[in-house]
């Protein structure tokens, strides 16, 4: 950590580490295109980060960390874009279950994973699986993943689970939370969304209805302890009232 971050870290309360971060990692492209690189080039250094963002996520106590990795609509790409972002997953975990081991982290998987390729569904499962005793940080990544889609999963197991009766009665808040992907798991506390992007996109719209949003002008592939210091700061200083006054 450099002297930067730390005076920042200093100045952060560990009492009021947002338990549930959300990231939108958005703006590899236009980070490579404003260094006249190919796009694909902005999403390797976009790895770079998700490696960085993990450790550092998990070295400031931070419990849960989603990340919006690849999303339903992200297959409207060109063909090579699409190949080279799921070509990713492996990479990450052929290099990275060491450290997610040493780190503690546990990995999970949020989105529809029957519909990606087969590599990347063993990917993330076999590092789901090898990683399922550790107690640290939990790692989502969000791939092949959209909030309406999950939504409708989630209606539609419903009306499958009360025509055979394992589900009687009115749905609750709680009950519908338990048939999404993110069952289990608490509501984000704190979204961030790199790039100056200031929209949610069919990210987590059920889960994120009480969390502070957190917008940064940094491209993803710039996003360092630093930024992320500097969103938990911000987060701090915000009053949740969650409807109350
Ligand atoms: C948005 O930038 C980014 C994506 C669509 C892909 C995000 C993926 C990663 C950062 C890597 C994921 C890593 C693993 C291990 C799965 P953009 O391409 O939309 O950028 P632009 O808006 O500037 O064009």
């Amino acid at each position: 950590m450099n002297e930067r971050e730390q005076e920042l870290k200093n100045k952060i309360d560990p009492e009021n580490i947002p338990h549930h971060v959300a990231i939108i990692m958005d703006g590899n492209g236009r980070w490579a295109a404003e260094k006249g690189l190919p796009r694909h080039e902005g999403h390797r250094q976009g790895v770079e980060t998700v490696r960085s963002t993990v450790r550092n996520s998990s070295d400031l106590g931070i419990g849960i960390l989603t990340l919006f990795a690849f999303s339903t609509e992200n297959w409207q790409r060109p063909v090579r874009e699409v190949n080279y972002l799921m070509s990713l997953p492996e990479k990450y975990f052929q290099t990275e279950l060491p450290e997610l081991m040493r780190n503690n982290v546990r990995v999970r998987l949020i989105g529809d994973s029957k519909r990606l390729p087969r590599k990347v569904q063993k990917a993330v499962n076999d590092g789901a699986e090898k990683t399922k005793n550790n107690t640290g940080m939990v790692l989502n990544f969000a791939l092949n993943y959209g909030s309406r889609a999950e939504i409708l999963m989630a209606v539609n197991k419903m009306i499958e689970d009360a025509a055979s009766g394992r589900l009687k009665g009115k749905i609750n808040e709680n009950i519908f939370s338990s048939y999404l992907y993110t069952a289990g798991l608490p509501d984000p506390d704190l979204l961030i969304r790199t790039s100056g992007e200031q929209r949610i996109s069919n990210f987590l719209l059920w889960q994120l209805a009480y969390s502070e949003l957190w917008f940064t002008d940094v491209y993803w592939p710039d996003f360092s302890m630093f930024h992320l210091l500097v969103a938990v700061d911000g987060y701090q200083q915000r009053k949740r009232r969650f409807g109350k006054i």
